[in-house]
């Protein structure tokens, strides 16, 4: 990404989804799909599974791209980025996969050191000490200090989650994304998670997309929500909102509700 910032930039949306579709082998995915993160925004991606949410989050970093329509981040056309641009992207914003996927041969602390390792083939070397100090901060922050010498089979889903958190955090992003962060977690765990989802965007003023089926966590984040039903939007704006939106919306959320209780 082209590293000057003309000044209109700073007022732009971070993320801006323009009328969006997404076909695979002619099953159109997104329709016409439009919505916005501003800076600092925690927006929730809210749909029943195989909507097209996990489908979103990749056009946001580029392995994917719309077959129509615009995905623009930090003020560049997505689409239009060379592939080192896109490096840059990727390194700007991360992604907490919905695996949570560590690498399972390191340690929850090497798993966070690794970006910080990466680094240093970018020519921004920091020293073991200093990359030791990051790690113990970021492990602190996510609350799970006490995993730092622990491999992942060791782990819970819940704390490998935080750790995943912790390795997405390690590079410094400007903006983080989450994909199902508390699906397969207990639910006092999904409250942690959550907690510390809504921590990090306070503390670090973190421009966050939340992917779920999870109407409580939803609710609980968001500054606004993205509402996809049959692959359009079927409502964004604040979760406050919701209550004056049309019937049947509100019927599409309440049948979502079920099934997150189910889930
Ligand atoms: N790379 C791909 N190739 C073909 N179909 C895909 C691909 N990625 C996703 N899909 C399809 O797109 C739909 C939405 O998937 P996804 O975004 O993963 O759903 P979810 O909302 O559960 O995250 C699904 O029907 C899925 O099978
Ligand atoms: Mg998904």
């Amino acid at each position: 990404m082209p590293t000057h910032v003309n000044s209109d930039t700073e007022r732009q949306p971070y993320i801006e989804f323009s009328h969006v579709d997404k076909s695979f082998d002619d099953q159109p995915v997104l329709d016409d799909v439009s919505f916005e993160v501003k800076r600092g925004e925690m927006v929730v991606v809210l749909g029943k599974s195989g909507v097209g949410k996990s489908v979103t989050l990749k056009h946001i970093l580029g392995f994917l791209q719309p077959d129509s329509g615009r995905v623009r981040v930090g003020g560049f056309e997505v689409s239009k980025l060379e592939e080192s641009e896109l490096v840059e992207v990727r390194r700007r914003v991360t992604m907490v996969f919905q695996s949570g996927a560590l690498f399972d041969s390191l340690t929850a602390g090497e798993n966070v050191a690794y970006p910080l390792r990466e680094r240093a083939t970018r020519g921004e070397a920091l020293d073991e000490q200093q990359i030791q100090h990051r790690v113990d901060e970021l492990l602190g922050l996510v609350e799970v200090e006490f995993a730092k010498d622990l491999m992942p089979s060791d782990l819970s889903t819940g704390m490998k989650r935080a750790v995943a958190i912790a390795r997405a955090l390690a590079a410094n992003p400007e903006a983080i994304l989450y994909d199902e962060p508390t699906t397969m977690v207990d639910p006092l765990m999904a409250q942690t998670i959550g907690d510390l989802i809504l921590k990090l965007k306070k503390q670090k003023g973190l421009t966050s997309v939340v992917v779920t089926h999870d109407m409580k966590l939803a609710r609980k984040l968001a500054d606004r929500i993205v509402f996809l039903v049959d692959g359009k939007v079927a409502f964004f704006g604040p979760a406050g909102d919701l209550d004056q939106a049309e019937e049947s919306i509100i019927e599409q959320f309440i049948l979502l509700d079920e099934v997150s209780l189910l889930g």
